[in-house]
């Protein structure tokens, strides 16, 4: 029987959400399944190679959707359809949600376009449930200067772009059919993982 289940995680950078890959991929274990942990850009030999380039290579705002979902578009045939065709549950450090607020949200990016894009590349797949990490710009970037580490493209943005993101983000799980679920990213990390459980509970009774 096929039980596999495509879950991603998504928030502004800072957010803390890679944190709590590990924990969610426990909670699956603790089920009995399989799980494949993966990340976007990325998660292949020729994904992560365009993640280098988006992440660290100026480029125009449509030019860096279509790289987002180039590489996601290998992601899925090569990682993700085949792990969930053998039953395994595939745990994924975002994937469209972030096209969408950060090219749309971020940089503008028409809607329009986003969704033509989405159609092409995953007409469909979309995830069983997302858990969004939400939390306040301002917060964020200071837990992100405490990592104290070279920041990529995206990380080098001013505050306004993440207040942007987040509101696209808001709004994504707003319109979302209650795939997506907020959690509330502020406060100690207990605290996330606590509020993070619950929602995973919710999701997967
Ligand atoms: P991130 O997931 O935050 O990894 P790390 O924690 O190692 O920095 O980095 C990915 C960056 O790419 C992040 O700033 C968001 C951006 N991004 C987009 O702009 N669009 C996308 O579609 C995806 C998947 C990521």
């Amino acid at each position: 029987m096929n039980t596999g289940r495509f879950i991603t995680v998504e928030g502004i950078d800072g957010a803390g959400k890679s944190s709590h890959l590990e924990f969610l991929a426990s909670a699956i274990r603790a089920r009995g399944a399989g799980v494949v942990v993966t990340r976007e850009p990325g998660g292949t030999p020729l994904g992560e190679k365009l993640r280098a380039l988006a992440l660290n290579d100026p480029m125009e705002g449509t030019t860096e959707a279509l790289v987002m979902f180039a590489a996601r578009r290998e992601h899925l045939v090569r990682v993700i359809e085949p792990a969930l065709g053998r039953g395994d549950w595939v745990l994924s450090d975002r994937f469209s949600d972030a096209t969408y607020a950060y090219q749309c949200g971020g940089r503008g990016l028409p809607a329009s376009v986003f969704l033509t894009l989405e159609r092409l590349v995953h007409p469909d797949r979309q995830p069983d449930a997302t858990f969004l990490f939400d939390l306040d710009p301002a917060i964020a970037y200071e837990r992100q200067r405490a990592q104290s580490r070279d920041p990529d493209r995206f990380e080098r943005e001013a505050a306004d772009f993440f207040r942007c993101v987040r509101e696209a983000y808001l709004e994504r799980a707003g319109s979302s059919g209650g795939r997506v679920h907020v959690v509330d990213a502020s406060g100690s990390l207990e605290g996330v993982r606590d509020r993070l459980a619950q929602a995973f509970a919710r999701a997967f009774p």
